[in-house]
């Protein structure tokens, strides 16, 4: 192959993409993927159009792929192809240099590696079933581009349809339509393998469109032995094909038709035609994951309390703020989760009342508050608008975006009303949609809109400043207030009586605990758990909530139950917890050789992404 100069980064639009300025974008891609569950590799052909014809290099994101081919799809000639820096970028990957002329459709061969970041395979002892394979993908922010390589920003929306090549006993979904499960079909995989491979024996081909234009982080399919039920006009729930996972999970989330409708009242239409669920094993790193039609959910929010419907509130909710208007880059990152954090809260306050929504503030507040800690010496990460060159966005992942996001978009209903901040959404939502934005053009667009706000709101000091703003505002009602006096009396040493807790389930408990001192005497830890069995809640954010104290206590009785916990669930606000608490901090030799033995122990079960986070905590304390 002929060599091609190194790029040079000539103007990149995003700090996380090898995309230049000066190239075409691509409005679609065509795939076919050949899934090989015994050696975890996908290999995949992609067919890309761009939005123009172009000459010279053109820049794709890659990580950790091997680029067998790129061709003329015409002629099938090949094109000359290089892939920059030798040794990987540890937050960009690598990029695909391809050599166009007058093109404006190319195809690309390439293949995954076992360690792909944003798929996770999983071998059958690993599911629940025991009998069958599974994979899912996870491509939020950055992970995209280990699958297939792409223009991987979200200023790039695309359509695309895909041929998924399985084994026949698995089925596949994605975050698209599905069209059809057939044979394959000799001559249709353009040179991912050889016809006599594709359509081998015991093959299937599941396939799928994409029409409504996405950006590359909500690309998304799972393959497995899964099964469903029906809930809803356009609701179906899927999971691995166990009856309890699957009867226990359509009952806890029975509500979401009623909360689409919801959506719809407040936001405008509903535009992705269905909304279905996936819950996947325990290993999946998030509690919920917004992949347009089919949202992704850890089988942890499933606790028969109705919990997970809040998890599916915040999906849901992505569906118009997210999905619809996508930040721009990664710096933007609070247009996508403070607005739906926003629009999830008003969801949940039509859905379950005023005193939940506001709990829900509270909790986020005293989770806002905690993060102005964690990045005191880092005050980038407080701000709204952010800088994340050279840095990897899953290592600086908070609750920042999410509730200063949720505080501005508050700060601004609370200065205009309530009507008419519901009016300006509706018309924000129609005027953008499917579009990704950044903060200047929701500030031109706010001050247009409602004029003279920026001489009532410091727009400035709450999009550029760090730290939180002094007109941001704690929630108050009346269970808020019981709950933090209450914790606030802990510290004088008295614990909740029997009856001041009757009616607490899990998120009382969480607000609870985390209004607690950070550390406390052991021997109150102690005492807490003997009334109340927190160690022992079915509820994983009262269970972490508290091993987190009692590990931060120096209580050394409950390690054990931390190594369990940290062994049965991957998802990566727990292990995030529960690993800094243990290495963080002086005099922590012990807690460091517990936590870095945990972690090779449990290491296998988690997704990449999770390995990654852990590592990078482990890296920063040793
Ligand atoms: N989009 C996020 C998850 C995400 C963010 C994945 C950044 C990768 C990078 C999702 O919508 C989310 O916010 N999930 C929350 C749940 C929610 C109820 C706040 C989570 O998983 O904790
Ligand atoms: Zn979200």
């Amino acid at each position: 192959m002929q060599a091609v100069q190194p790029p040079r980064k000539m103007a990149p639009i995003d700090p996380h993409s090898y995309t230049d300025s000066s190239h075409p974008l691509t409005t679609r891609i065509s795939l076919s993927f050949y899934f090989d569950f015994p050696s975890s590799t996908i290999v995949s052909s992609a067919l890309f159009s761009l939005s123009a014809t172009h000459s010279g290099p053109f820049a794709l994101d890659t990580r950790s792929l091997s680029i067998s081919a790129v061709l003329d799809p015409q002629t099938l000639a090949a094109l000359a192809f290089s892939v920059h820096p030798a040794s990987p970028d540890t937050v960009l990957g690598q990029s695909l240099i391809v050599t166009l002329a007058n093109h404006s459709q190319f195809l690309v061969i390439s293949k995954t590696s076992p360690s792909s970041t944003a798929l996770q395979w999983l071998s059958p002892p690993q599911t629940f079933n025991k009998a069958f394979p599974f994979v899912y993908t996870q491509c939020q922010s950055i992970h995209a581009r280990s699958i297939f390589p792409c223009q991987d920003t979200p200023a790039a929306r695309i359509r695309y349809s895909a041929k998924l090549n399985i084994p026949h006993y698995l089925s596949a979904v994605m975050a698209a339509k599905h069209v059809d499960r057939r044979n394959p079909i000799a001559g249709e995989c353009l040179g991912v393998c050889d016809d006599s491979i594709w359509c081998g024996d015991g093959r299937i081909v599941e396939e799928f469109v994409m029409e409504q234009s996405v950006p590359p982080y909500l690309f998304a399919f799972a393959v497995g032995e899964l099964g469903f039920r029906e809930m809803g006009p356009r609701t179906r729930v899927y999971s691995e094909s166990v009856p309890g996972v699957l009867d226990s999970a359509a009952r806890e989330f029975a509500g979401t038709e009623e909360m689409i409708k919801v959506g719809e009242g407040l936001f405008g239409p509903y535009e992705w035609e269905r909304f279905d669920l996936l819950v996947l094993p325990p290993s999946f790193p998030y509690a919920g994951m917004e992949n347009p039609r089919m949202v992704f959910l850890t089988p942890t929010v499933i606790k028969g309390d109705a919990t997970g419907a809040r998890v599916v509130a915040h999906e849901l909710a992505h569906s118009w703020t997210g999905n619809l208007i996508t930040n721009k880059s990664n710096d933007h990152f609070w247009l996508n989760e403070g607005f739906t954090t926003y629009a999830d809260r008003r969801i949940v306050e039509a859905v379950q009342g005023k005193e939940r929504a506001v709990l829900n503030i509270g909790i986020g507040w005293r989770g806002l508050v905690e993060e102005m800690d964690r990045f005191k010496d880092n005050m980038e990460f407080t701000k709204l608008k952010t800088n994340q060159e050279g840095v990897d966005p899953d290592n600086v992942y908070s609750r920042v975006p999410y509730e200063k996001g949720f505080q501005f978009l508050w700060r601004i209903e609370r200065q205009i009303g309530r009507p008419a901040f519901d009016e300006f959404l509706k018309k924000y939502i129609a005027t953008f949609k499917f579009q990704s934005i950044d903060t200047d053009t929701f500030l031109d667009f706010l001050k247009v809109n409602i004029p003279g706000i920026e001489n009532h709101i410091d727009l400035k000091v709450w999009t550029e400043g760090t730290g939180i703003p002094p007109d941001a505002m704690e929630p108050a009602s009346d269970i808020y207030k019981k709950i933090v006096f209450l914790a606030n009396e802990f510290k004088l040493g008295r614990m909740p009586n029997e009856d001041e807790v009757t009616d607490w389930v899990g998120q009382e408990w969480e607000l609870y605990l985390e209004n607690l001192p950070k550390s406390v005497e052991a021997s109150q830890v102690l005492a807490l758990d003997a009334r109340y069995r927190l160690s022992e809640s079915k509820d994983y954010e009262v269970k972490v909530a508290f091993l987190r104290l009692a590990i931060l206590s120096r209580c050394s009785n409950y390690y054990g139950e931390a190594e369990k916990t940290l062994k049965e669930v991957g998802r990566m606000k727990y292990l995030r917890l529960l690993y800094a608490a243990l290495v963080q901090g002086p005099g922590k030799e012990e807690e460091k050789i517990f936590a870095k033995r945990v972690f090779s122990e449990a290491r296998a079960c988690y997704h990449p992404i999770a390995q990654g986070v852990v590592e990078a905590i482990l890296a920063k304390h040793m």
